[in-house]
């Protein structure tokens, strides 16, 4: 028999054993029994090892698109923006704004922001520094006093610093190229995130259509041009996305099936950013808390999986303190008089600003002097002198009291909602939830949990889930959220009634209004259903993004935690650890370097979903293959 024979008679066999398979699926569901819609399908014949240089981590954040091969020291770092050239002569000029937001203009908002900065001060001026004396309290007066008669030296009559040039009439500009269109140049500005979803908005480019062209514009654009993968090789390439924790599930599946079906990817897989924080710091278990440019995002994840009831998000981050900061150097006389927040390289100048003079350390006290520089497009370098206090600790502090952005009658703090139900998923949540019978549920879930004991992953070692026997267990047992999650989320399987009764609780009770970041830390960790998961959490709190990368914010975080943590834990937990740099790693790219180490496990293989089975069973191979409860 010849090779070509034997495949031949190999593929018949396939064939058959394929038929049979069949056959059997069929007598099952006349039966009644579900099974998962397909089976993780590692590509036969060849079981071959995923080479990591063909999978593609993209990690979206509102500010800064991080993206790279697995195999990568480092992903790319991009601004996430595109200026797009209006279609008609005569279009009105439209930016997305990146330090101004709705509900800053109610009439309660001054107040507001007065009031939370007063808490500010006082904690302030309560605290003792560390060698036991008292801050000299400055006030924004005697800055401002020096600041007004500060006029600035030209360094260079020209900046060379160019607006990108658009003679050429470039469809769209992407990342840097964006940022310094010139605004009289016919462009508008969109950044498609916005505080971790989709930029959804009623303005021009605020449709869902609009949101995704325009993510798929820029990550091709950063894939060809700066990975260097042509669009046409992607059909070789694999995905890695990362996703907040709580996430829009629509979002989601739409910017799956933008991967799959409009860019070409091969597969993907999904994965929760708090979770992937975990596998990039080398740590097994943490609170984590993303503090990123416009959201913070805060959730305990012990080995691999990420607790529902602990998960919360909050509608502020960098973004808000560089605004907070720009009114505080405002009052203090700030120099650069033509600033403002509508203008992009003005904003850009603040975070800057923001970035190097603030801090959270309580020992530097009393006015300092500094200086920055413009160099704008068409404009002189301009260098300014700026004396500057407490507004520098003032603008940071606003993350523990955000009352002082000002912020008035929107969402600030999200818990995780109950999935809505998706049309095109007939076993979706919504269904098994109502259709399920109590009796029922229980006495199946008696035979199934002999049937399938719990899978090896979930005793703590395996940082994975399997997600096939999740699909399996979900499914037959038909059960709702809570009781899946019971039985595939490890340790979320000790979620008590008393758990889900104070995720309740606090849903009524926050979502209306804006926690502190060590507040929310506290909340989350209390959501925890055991103690000793609570004990684990106190003791190793991992903080990512750039939001709060100030000189000081380790020690100022852990002393918070630990005045404010219940007195019962106090003596429970030896000692609480605030991480700020795991592995001496830079934090806003932790998370997606643990999209890379995703990348290169071996339990990640099964959580792929192929395209072809993304067209064929849509967004149902989410809720099978995602090693999350979706
Ligand atoms: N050295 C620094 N000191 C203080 N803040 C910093 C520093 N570096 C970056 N930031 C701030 O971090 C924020 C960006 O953080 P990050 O890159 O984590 O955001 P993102 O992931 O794009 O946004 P999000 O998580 O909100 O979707 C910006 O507000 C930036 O000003
Ligand atoms: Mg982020």
């Amino acid at each position: 028999m010849t090779q070509t024979d034997r495949d031949a008679e190999n593929g018949r066999d396939r064939e058959k054993d394929r038929e049979k398979e069949k056959e059997k699926e069929k007598e099952k569901e006349q039966r009644g029994v579900k099974r998962p819609i397909v089976p993780a399908a590692v590509p036969e014949p060849l079981q071959e090892q995923i080479q990591a240089n063909f999978i593609v981590v993209i990690h979206p954040g509102s500010r800064t698109l991080r993206m790279g091969r697995a195999t990568d020291t480092l992903p790319i770092s991009v601004p996430h923006v595109i200026a797009r050239r209006h279609k008609q002569g005569g279009q009105r000029h439209y930016e997305d704004q990146c330090l101004l937001r709705d509900g800053l203009n109610a009439t309660e908002s001054n107040e507001q922001r007065q009031n939370g900065l007063k808490m500010v001060d006082q904690v302030i001026w309560s605290k003792k520094m560390s060698n036991g004396v008292r801050r000299t309290p400055v006030s924004a007066e005697q800055a401002r006093l020096y600041n007004r008669q500060i006029r600035p030296a030209v360094l260079d009559p020209n900046s060379k610093v160019n607006w990108t040039n658009t003679s050429h009439q470039p469809e769209y500009l992407v990342g840097e190229e964006a940022l310094y269109v010139n605004p009289a140049d016919c462009y508008s500005i969109h950044w498609p995130v916005c505080r971790g979803h989709l930029n959804i908005h009623s303005g021009p480019g605020g449709s869902l259509t609009a949101a995704l062209a325009d993510l798929e514009t820029i990550w091709s654009h950063a894939l060809q041009k700066l990975l260097e993968i042509p669009l046409k090789d992607l059909k070789y390439y694999r995905c890695i996305l990362l996703i907040p924790d709580i996430c829009n599930r629509q979002h989601v599946k739409e910017v799956v099936n933008m991967l799959l079906v409009k860019m070409g990817f091969s597969a993907v897989v999904v994965h929760q950013e708090s979770v992937c924080v975990t596998f990039g710091s080398g740590l097994s278990s943490a609170c984590v808390v993303d503090v990123g440019d416009q959201k913070t995002s805060v959730c305990c994840v012990e080995d691999g999986v990420s607790h529902r009831s602990s998960r919360l998000c909050l509608a502020y981050g960098g973004s808000d303190v560089t605004r907070c900061f720009f009114w505080l150097m405002q009052r203090a006389g700030f120099p650069y008089r033509e600033c403002q927040l509508s203008n992009k390289l003005d904003c850009m100048l603040l975070q800057q600003l923001k970035e190097s003079f603030c801090h959270l350390d309580q020992d530097i006290s009393g006015l300092q002097d500094h200086e920055f520089r413009t160099r704008f497009p068409d404009s002189p370098v301009l260098l300014y002198q700026l004396r500057l206090g407490d507004e520098k600790l003032q603008a940071p502090m606003t993350l523990f009291y955000p009352a002082a952005f000002g912020i008035v009658g929107q969402k600030m703090t999200s818990l995780l909602h109950r999935s809505q139900g998706d049309t095109e998923d007939p076993h979706d949540e919504h269904f098994l939830l109502t259709t399920q019978s109590k009796q029922d549920q229980s006495s199946k879930a008696t035979t199934d949990r002999k049937l399938f004991p719990k899978p090896a992953g979930f005793e703590g070692e395996s940082n994975m889930c399997d997600p096939s026997e999740k699909g399996n267990l979900a499914q037959d047992l038909d059960l709702g959220h809570a009781q899946a999650e019971c039985l595939v989320g490890g340790a979320d399987a000790e979620e008590t009634s008393s758990a889900l009764l104070s995720r309740k609780t606090a849903m009524t009770q926050f979502e209306g209004r804006a926690l502190g970041v060590d507040k929310a830390i506290l909340h989350s960790i209390d959501s925890c259903a055991s103690d000793e998961t609570k004990r684990k959490m106190y003791s190793c709190i991992l903080l990512v993004g750039g939001g709060l990368l100030f000189h000081g914010a380790q020690e100022f975080l852990q002393h918070r935690i630990l005045n404010k943590m219940p007195p019962s834990f106090r003596c429970l937990v030896e000692n609480v650890d605030v991480i700020t740099r795991p592995k001496d790693m830079d934090p806003r790219v932790i998370a997606w370097k643990g999209g890379a180490v995703l990348a290169c496990l071996d339990t990640t293989q099964e959580l792929w979903i192929h395209q072809r089975e993304w067209q064929r069973f849509g967004v149902r191979m989410l809720r099978e293959r995602a090693a999350f409860v979706w």
